[in-house]
């Protein structure tokens, strides 16, 4: 393609130092707006910022560093090469959130609704071995049209280029996507190779095929809300790690979640100045009422959560999604840690294929970023079922044992209640490498509770006794007494200590301390096979 011919721009002489400069001015100004005041007047109404706008409310301000402002598509197919607009859809570079340096990129949907071409790509991929380049986390702002009809296959190959870059970029640096508006097709799956994925209630949308084609194809009906909506993948699909009112709560959202991230897996998470108070205080001793004198009574284990952290500070992540397990991140003496607990109020806190899936994957995450990771047990087994089965528990339950157990960062339990059965081992156990596990003399670690143990231990006694419900109650208290207790497990070591629930803060402090210099490895591999 030839050069355009430089734009007249009036009472300025392009051949004079002056008048180039002017000419840079004019091509930038062009950038900065690329997007016709129609098309930004439509994003604003639907109560969308645009791609820049974003960009500059995430970054610290002043801060940011733009990369190939003046990119432009080079394809002539179906007309386009009478639009060249200046950043070709997407706005990309550098900056900094609270101080630490980020690269970012944004799809502007005011440009050719934000659809990624081959320059587009290639600006994408740019930011992204920038990243990989300097160890910094890389946020992605989604919200485009998918693939550019017009450029045909150029668009999928960039699109594979920018997967594969999020591939080996796993584990290395973090990524975070903010799906602010159309996500569709096979372009869902940048984010979806991403560590977190924040949507915004209502204004994005993901999914492989719209409702027009589920529509032809299998007859359903189903709005876009339904199908793709942040609702929808923040509590049923579990793609999504957080529904955010608005978009301004989508990017402090993730500006928060940096906070808590190392810039890459060889860096430290900054650590806040905040050395505990060892002695036991009022507030700890309101765990020491927590937990009902009835085992079938439930709590929140927030509570607990919020007594542990600092300030009582804890970013949930994925709460929408597989409520009876929590997962989120937390401060202890200002360094960073990921929670994983059960959750009594959910389901009674059993651990079903979600619950399993979305907990390993944030001991992986953590894991990779080297957070050390605190466990809350209150667990009363798997979840029974032919849906649980058939989907296969088996496999995909499997994930949170491997999880635990290739972990190498500081592992810290703390059972509270119930640990029963295969539940109690995936959970932290001490057995899957564990360092400090804790329990409370609430604690029932045995292979199922009172209930079920006597029904198959006693089934004959009980058929013909005289008084069966006495000797069932009977026999609970006995069993109760023998093994649903952490006494079993002290005495063998698998937990380290029994602690009144108050003094679980202090002993926490006190083996993150004992841990900060913990080395372990795994036997050298490619990789490990982790069911799927
Ligand atoms: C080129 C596109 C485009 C695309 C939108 N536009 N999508 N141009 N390629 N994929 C253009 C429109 O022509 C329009 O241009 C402008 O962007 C705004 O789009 P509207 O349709 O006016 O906006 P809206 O009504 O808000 O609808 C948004 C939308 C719709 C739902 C996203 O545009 C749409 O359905 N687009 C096509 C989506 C799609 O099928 N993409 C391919 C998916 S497959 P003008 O000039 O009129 O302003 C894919 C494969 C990826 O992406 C594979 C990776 C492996």
């Amino acid at each position: 393609m030839s050069a355009e011919p430089v734009p007249h721009i009036e009472g300025v002489d392009l051949h004079t130092t002056a008048g180039k400069i002017a000419d840079l001015e004019r091509r930038l100004d062009e950038a900065a707006h690329a997007g016709s005041a129609r098309a930004v007047e439509k994003q604003h109404a639907k109560g969308k910022m645009t791609a820049r706008e974003r960009v500059i409310e995430f970054l610290d301000e002043g801060s940011f560093v733009e990369f190939d402002e003046l990119a432009r598509h080079r394809s002539s197919n179906f007309g386009l090469d009478r639009e060249r607009p200046y950043g070709d859809g997407v706005v990309t570079g550098h900056g900094t959130v609270a101080g630490r340096p980020v690269a970012v990129f944004a799809q502007d949907f005011t440009v050719f609704g934000g659809s990624l071409g081959e320059v587009f790509g290639e600006k994408i991929v740019k930011v992204m071995d920038h990243a990989l380049k300097t160890g910094c986390p890389v946020v992605g702002i989604n919200d485009s049209g998918g693939a550019r009809i017009q450029e045909g296959v150029v668009s999928l190959g960039l699109y594979a280029e920018i997967f594969k870059r999020n591939v080996h970029a796993s584990g290395v640096i973090p990524q975070i996507s903010l799906i602010m508006g159309p996500c569709a097709g096979g372009a869902v799956y940048s984010p979806a190779l991403t560590d977190f994925v924040l949507m915004v209630r209502e204004k994005s949308h993901m999914f492989i095929t719209g409702p027009d084609v589920i529509k032809t194809v299998t007859g359903e009906e189903v709005t876009f809300e339904e199908l793709g909506g942040a609702h929808t993948h923040n509590s049923r699909s579990g793609v999504a790690h957080y529904e955010a009112a608005d978009e301004a709560d989508c990017l402090e959202f993730a500006r928060a979640l940096l906070s808590y991230l190392p810039s890459n897996n060889l860096d430290e998470v900054p650590v806040f100045d905040a050395p505990a108070d060892l002695t036991v205080t009022d507030l700890d001793h309101e765990l020491d009422t927590l937990i009902p004198d009835s085992a079938n009574q439930p709590y929140d284990m927030h509570t607990v959560i919020e007594h542990v952290l600092d300030d009582g500070e804890f970013l949930e992540i994925h709460a929408g999604f597989a409520p009876n397990i929590v997962v989120g991140f937390g401060r202890v003496e200002g360094h960073s840690v990921g929670v994983v607990a059960n959750q009594p109020m959910s389901f009674a806190g059993t651990l079903d294929i979600a619950a399993s899936e979305k907990a390993a994957r944030f001991v992986r995450t953590c894991d990779a970023f080297n957070i050390p990771v605190l466990t809350f047990v209150d667990v009363p087994g798997f979840l029974p079922g032919t849906d649980q089965e058939w989907n296969g528990i088996i496999r995909r339950g499997a994930k949170l044992l491997y999880a635990y157990a290739e972990a190498t960062v500081p592992l810290v339990t703390v059972i509270t209640r119930k640990a029963y059965g295969g539940a109690y081992d995936v959970m932290g156990s001490k057995h899957l490498g564990a360092d400090v596990n804790l329990a409370w003399p609430t604690a029932q670690i045995a292979v199922m509770g009172a209930q079920g143990a006597v029904n198959i231990l006693y089934r004959r006694e009980l058929a013909t006794a005289d008084d069966p419900e006495g000797e069932r109650a009977r026999l609970i208290a006995d069993y109760e007494d023998t093994l649903a207790n952490p006494y079993l497990a002290a005495e063998r070591g698998y937990v380290d200590a029994v602690i009144r629930p108050s003094h679980t803060r202090v002993q926490i402090v006190r083996a993150l301390r004992a841990l900060r210099n913990k080395r372990a490895a795994l036997p050298p591999k490619k990789h490990g096979n982790i069911p799927l």
